[in-house]
């Protein structure tokens, strides 16, 4: 069993589990909050970013279906989390033809959200776009397309093959038990900022849960963007064939649609280039924790590719925010081990056996699996995996 105790510093109460009420996996709400009154430079960006930003159309739509999940839920005693799943993309253009996206196929926010509903949460899924969702993941975006695991019967109804039927019969009474009894509610998002208002709108709303109110942030979250003022509305060229058409009708009056967000002399000719600026997305997990959901249990994800920086990156994310638990992970072996790091206490590395593609609880654990203080070698994994 992994089990976690409350560090001396925190108060020890109120409490709550992260996976289930028999869980060893105790966690307290955070320990120091600022002065509500005094504001800081997180605030300031927060202000500035929310105001120069658009929200998004959808914002309104899903603020009130959360709300009404939340209230629903609340009002039945039952613990609610937020699992933030996939990568956020970061447009180039308003009319977005390129962008920039995060590695993220969402494994780790479905699978963790089948878990959080069979250990009796209420899970918001706010997740990138046709990444993968809890249930349907196990067919989705399999190597064989779904009809693979599909025939005609003699009738002519359509049937799940004989080897896939029981596992399929499981996952669809999981999938639909949850669906009647209102215990899941998918709500997608595309970029970073969409991705922002939103986990802002809903977290705030989980405020009233206090610490029955969990926020699991697994979605891989863009460090940089293209902020409004620099974003061109069009495609970017790649050439300079439309340049005379525009100058002739413009009349030399600079064209608002240059893409002119780097001012610099580069050797090779501008209309060969394409030099992108990105500013730095404010670290809004210190929003989060201190205003947005101060008494929520909050649960960040730590990704890195470099073993040796890994659980020192963890261990900086937790002091700088101050929340419950940071869970790191690298690229290479994040499908078989994860490292916890809580205020505290020591690191708990995390591992199953490698035929066992999922990590999410300790239900994996036993199965042939370890915890241990040290991280796997990348290079020990097999090629491809
Ligand atoms: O979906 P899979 O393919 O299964 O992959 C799962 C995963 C590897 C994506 C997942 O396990 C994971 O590690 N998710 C977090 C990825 C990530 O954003 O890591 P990061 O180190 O860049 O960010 C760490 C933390 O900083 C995040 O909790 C984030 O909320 C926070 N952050 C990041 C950017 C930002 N502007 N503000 C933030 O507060």
């Amino acid at each position: 069993t992994l089990s976690f105790n409350l560090p001396e510093s925190v108060p020890s109460s109120p409490t709550s589990s992260v996976f289930s009420d028999s869980s060893e996996i105790t966690m307290s709400s955070a320990s120091s909050r600022p002065d509500s009154t005094r504001q800081t430079s997180a605030d300031v960006a927060e202000r500035d970013y929310f105001n120069e930003n658009p929200a998004p159309a959808s914002l309104e739509k899903y603020t009130k279906q959360a709300k009404e999940f939340i209230d629903f839920h609340a009002a039945a005693g039952r613990r609610v989390v937020l699992v933030t799943s996939g990568g956020t993309t970061v447009p180039l253009e308003r009319q977005t033809v390129r962008f920039i996206d995060n590695f993220s196929a969402g494994t780790r926010g479905a699978t963790s959200a089948e878990y959080f509903l069979e250990s009796g949460y209420a899970v918001i899924f706010l997740h990138r776009q046709f990444s993968l969702l809890p249930y349907s993941r196990h067919y989705s975006h399999a190597t064989d397309c779904f009809l693979d695991f599909l025939h005609e019967g003699p009738d002519g109804s359509v049937v799940a093959n004989e080897e896939y039927q029981s596992k399929m019969l499981k996952v669809l009474r999981q999938y639909n038990s949850a669906k009647k009894q209102n215990l899941l509610l998918t709500l997608p998002f595309t970029t970073i900022n969409d991705y922002l208002f939103v986990l802002r709108s809903i977290a705030q709303l989980m405020r009233p849960l206090g610490p029955s109110g969990l926020l699991y942030l697994a979605a891989a979250v863009s460090d940089f963007f293209v902020p409004p003022e620099r974003m061109v509305e069009h495609k970017i060229q790649s050439t300079n064939a439309t340049d005379s058409q525009k100058n002739s009708a413009k009349e030399n009056v600079e064209s608002e649609e240059t893409f002119d967000n780097f001012d610099s002399s580069p050797a090779v000719p501008r209309s060969k280039r394409l030099i992108v600026d990105l500013d730095p997305v404010p670290k809004f997990l210190k929003n989060l924790v201190d205003g947005w959901a101060p008494e929520g249990m909050i649960v960040s994800f730590k990704l890195e590719t470099d073993p040796e920086i890994l659980v020192h990156k963890a261990q900086y994310s937790l002091d700088r925010y101050q929340h419950h638990l940071v869970i790191g992970n690298l690229l290479s072996t994040r499908k078989w081990e994860v490292v916890f790091v809580a205020p505290g206490q020591s690191d708990k590395w995390i591992r199953v056996p490698r035929r066992r593609k999922t990590i999410v609880g300790k239900e994996n654990i036993p199965d042939g699996g370890e915890e241990s203080d040290r991280p796997l070698n990348p290079n020990d994994l097999p090629e491809g995996e």
